[in-house]
Parts: C-alpha cells; structure tokens; sequence
C-alpha cells in the first residue's frame, strides 16, 4: 500500500507546526514533529551534561541519539512529549531548549543518528512531516512538498504571542535575534541546510490567516494526490 507523504519545511515560527497538525487531522495521517526530536536530544544531552562536549564526546552522544528514550502521546489537547519518562511538552518549546536542538542539529553524526527513527514515522495512509529537511534529504520520494516561510518579523511577533499564551515571558527584540542567529545557522550549515527543495510549493505566511495557508496547502495536495 502507498503511504502518502506531504513534507512542510521552513524557519521556525512561519507556522509550519500549527499547519502540520491541521493537515494531518484533514487527511488523518500520521505527524512527525521532527524538531522535537532535535529539541529532545539537544535537552537530553544537557541534562547529562554532554551539550558542551560534543566534539569531544562526539561517540557517546551519538549512541544516546540513536537509543533516545522518548514518546509521543496523542491527548485530547494535543501532544505529550516523554523524555525517559519525564513530561517534558513544555520544556522542549523554551528558546533555551531550541538553542540547543540548534546546535545538535548542525552535526552529522547527529543526523544521521536520528534517520531511521525519522522514516519509522511513515506508515499508512499517510505522513505529514515537519521540519527543515524533510523534502530536500528524509523523504524525497513525497508526493506533495511544501515550504513554508514569512518574514522574521512576522514570526517574531507570534513567538512572543505563543510564549506569552504559555505564561513565559518574552521580549521581542530578543526573540527577533534568536531567530535571525537561528536562521542563519540552519540555513548555512553544511549538512541539510534549510532550503526549498527544487519542486516543492513555497507560501509565504507573513500577511496570511492560518486558515488562508491551510486552503492553499490543502487545494496544492488534493491536486498533488490525484496525479
Ligand atoms: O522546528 P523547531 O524550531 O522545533 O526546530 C528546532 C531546531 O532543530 C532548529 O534549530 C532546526 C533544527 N531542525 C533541523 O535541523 N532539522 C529538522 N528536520 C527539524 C529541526
């Protein structure tokens, strides 16, 4: 049986999350958060103190990429995320913790170590995966692509909105640097830079509704699935 797979790729805070579980539900596919699985190593090396010596300890941290301990539970209001057990759903949105996903992200090793894990995700009837390199080196062979962006402004403003929405505190100005540093260090690293796949659908979010993307993405699949 064909297991469809759409891939929506993109900076952070264009939206790709909120789109991706809405896709998902239309279709009623499987979700493959893919960032959380870098925000989940990045925290699991923190916490045994591994983060600063990745270089060093490049061996040991691979094998916890590759052994990681985690679940995905689908609740009533949405998705708990188990770190060795731990409830970590909160934790793994904090900036903190998206600085050190960033930094995982940028080595190979570390990649590599979380492919399998990654295409485990596609089962019938369908995928949709979210990340930054879904179409480009996970799932080439997708039959809808998506890459969806806006400007660091725009994202800046509902960062501080979604964290504001979770009791945390931001600035925006911080938040504004934080994105652009992040965004230049996943769009330059060697391995998997962010970057649209040559024959993906690019939208950008910065003057549109959640609901005006989910029309655009859903008429863009529903033409990519027939053919
Ligand atoms: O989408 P996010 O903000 O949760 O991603 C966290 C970090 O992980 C971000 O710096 C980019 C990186 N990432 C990646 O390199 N490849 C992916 N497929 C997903 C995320």
């Amino acid at each position: 049986m064909t297991v469809n797979i759409i891939t929506i790729d993109g900076p952070s805070g264009s939206g790709k999350g909120t789109l991706a579980a809405k896709l998902a539900s239309h279709y009623q596919y499987h979700l493959l958060d893919s960032g959380a699985l870098y925000r989940l190593l990045g925290l699991s090396l923190f916490n045994k103190g591994l983060l600063e010596k990745l270089d060093t300890e490049l061996e040991a941290c691979t094998q916890i990429a590759t052994n990681l301990d985690i679940q995905f539970v689908t609740t009533q209001t949405g998705m708990t995320v188990l770190l060795e057990s731990v409830d970590v759903t909160q934790q793994i949105r904090t900036e903190r913790v998206g600085e050190y996903a960033s930094k995982v992200a940028a080595i190979p090793a570390l990649r590599a170590a979380l492919l399998a894990r990654q295409h485990a995700f596609a089962q019938a009837p369908g995928l949709v995966a979210d990340g930054r390199d879904m179409a480009t080196s996970i799932f080439p062979e997708a039959q809808a692509k998506i890459y969806l962006t806006a400007s660091a402004e725009s994202r800046a403003q509902r960062r501080v909105k979604q964290l504001q929405g979770m009791g945390l505190d931001a600035k925006i100005n911080d938040i504004l640097v934080n994105i652009e540093a992040r965004d230049k260090r996943d769009m330059e690293r060697t391995v998997a830079p962010l970057k649209p796949a040559s024959d993906a659908y690019i939208i950008d979010s910065s003057n549109l509704s959640i609901d005006d993307v989910f029309k655009l993405m859903t008429n863009y699949v529903d033409q990519q699935l027939t053919n």
